[in-house]
């Protein structure tokens, strides 16, 4: 292949500015950040590829047909059934655009659709190109989404021949999950959804609120949507920072908007990242969202040069009592996509709740936990694995057994009501409440003799 340049940009601190340049080669890819965004002291592009600390280097992701895992993020993944990867395929080919290769596709993604996603790092081809896309400030006009807008990628892109621009653009490069469910990032009105939508806002607005629109695909997942709204109650009600969300209809289809958190009051975009894309940078034996341990989160967490976090001992509560939270409403897709900081070097910290769904419910993603944690089954002399697994977790991320007693306690008493209300669910179908409520008394009565 031949070498393809990219332009690295960020609005992070109010205006445009450029970050650096991405090389991409047929065995590497290059990242280096330009000398005046260093002294500018913003975010940089990933919170371990430190401005300061690379000032003076290149940062190289050595492997052929594969880029740094902060620029994989911005890239639906290569996935027959990814809905975002197909729909913005369709876009580029409309442009004319038709890659031979996975991976020239995946460049082909990066250059078109990396810009204005989540997080605050924007992809493009070159420096016009970038100037080009700040200087519209403009997020069009608030449409009904209506019956016009269905679930499927012919209806959807029929109806994108009227108005392709705009549904296309709106479309947010976010990572997911093989795709499972389909994503818009668009904005809806202040006062809530009610049918309509517009692209995302280029700044604050009063009257918009940007949200991450997600669409239940109803045959494989009925209740979905009620159920992620579910799960993000009961994790405001457990203390956790969670999104307003509200339920809506998109094509017929139930569909929950919410609210988006990588941006500021003053619209400005906020650096947000995986767990992933931090652990994959420094670790060549993490290649998928659930390769390594949860438990390898708290080497992220005591990072001290560069200083991601000050608030370690809120942070170390946090995974724990995300983790027992998982494990008590079912949620078993906790994986390093699924959890994120957010905030600039040094202040960073863990963002709010998004995608804490209990996908147990349904047969096919009934496992206890997307990735492994505390040695999980290799406790053989204990009674109990699960219980065994906390204790050592709770232990390899630095808290004492008392900190995991206090929380378990805490957290089994915040879900004392969930099985009912599983239960009272009534667009998720019998068999699926009645595997989660079953899963959740299991859980409570296995956790039940870690309290103190
Ligand atoms: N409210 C939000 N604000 C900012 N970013 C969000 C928000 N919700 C989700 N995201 C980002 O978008 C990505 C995809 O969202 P999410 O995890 O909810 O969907 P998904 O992974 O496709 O769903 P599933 O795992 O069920 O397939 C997340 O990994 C996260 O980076
Ligand atoms: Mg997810």
């Amino acid at each position: 292949m031949q070498d393809v340049q990219f332009s690295i940009w960020t609005r992070a601190g109010g205006q445009a500015v450029k970050m650096g340049s991405l090389y991409v080669t047929d065995t590497e890819a290059r990242f280096s950040y330009t000398a005046d965004f260093v002294d500018s002291g913003l975010p940089g592009l990933s919170l371990v590829y430190s401005p300061q600390l690379f000032a003076e280097t290149t940062i190289v992701h050595h492997q052929s047909g594969s880029l740094h895992p902060r620029f994989r993020a911005l890239i639906p993944p290569a996935d027959e059934q990814n809905f975002q990867r197909k729909l913005m395929l369709a876009f580029l080919r409309e442009k004319g655009v038709e890659p031979g290769s996975g991976f020239a596709a995946d460049l082909a993604l990066l250059a078109h659709t990396g810009h204005g996603g989540i997080g605050h790092v924007d992809v493009f081809p070159d420096d016009d190109a970038a100037q080009r896309w700040y200087t519209s400030d403009d997020s069009g006009p608030l449409v009904p989404i209506g019956d016009r807008f269905g679930f499927s990628l012919k209806d959807m892109i029929s109806w994108l021949d009227a108005d392709a621009r705009f549904i296309l653009e709106s479309l947010g490069p976010t990572p997911s999950v093989g795709g499972a469910i389909p994503k818009l990032l668009v904005a809806i009105p202040a006062e809530g959804w009610d049918g309509r939508i517009s692209l995302p806002n280029r700044i604050a607005r009063d009257d918009r609120i940007d949200v991450v629109l997600k669409i239940e695909r109803t045959q494989a997942y009925p209740g979905l949507a009620a159920l992620e709204a579910l799960a993000l109650d009961l994790h405001r009600e457990a203390g956790f920072k969670t999104p307003r969300y509200w339920f809506a209809e998109v094509g017929g289809l139930p569909a929950l908007a919410v609210e988006r958190f990588d941006r500021s009051d003053d619209g400005n975009p906020l650096p947000m990242e995986s767990l992933y894309s931090l652990l994959a940078s420094g670790a060549r034996d993490i290649v998928r969202h659930t390769d390594g341990s949860l438990d390898r989160i708290g080497k992220v967490i005591d990072l001290a040069e560069p200083l991601l976090m000050a608030d370690k001992k809120t942070a170390r509560i946090h995974l724990l009592e995300r983790l027992l939270l998982a494990l008590l409403t079912g949620n078993g897709d906790m994986h390093l996509e699924n959890l994120s900081l957010i905030g600039a070097e040094g202040k960073a910290q863990f963002s709010p709740v998004y995608d804490p769904t209990p996908m147990r419910a349904y047969s096919m993603h009934n496992m206890l936990c997307a990735v492994t944690f505390g040695e999980y089954g290799e406790h053989p002399d204990e009674d109990d694995p699960l219980q065994a697994a906390c204790i050592q977790f709770a232990h390899n991320i630095g808290l004492r057994r008392a900190d995991l007693g206090r929380c378990v306690e805490r957290l089994l008493e915040v879900t004392a009501g969930y099985g009912e209300r599983v239960g009272a669910l009534d667009t998720l179908p019998g068999e699926n409440r009645e595997r989660l409520e079953g899963i959740h008394r299991d859980m409570r009565q296995r956790l039940r003799g870690l309290q103190l």
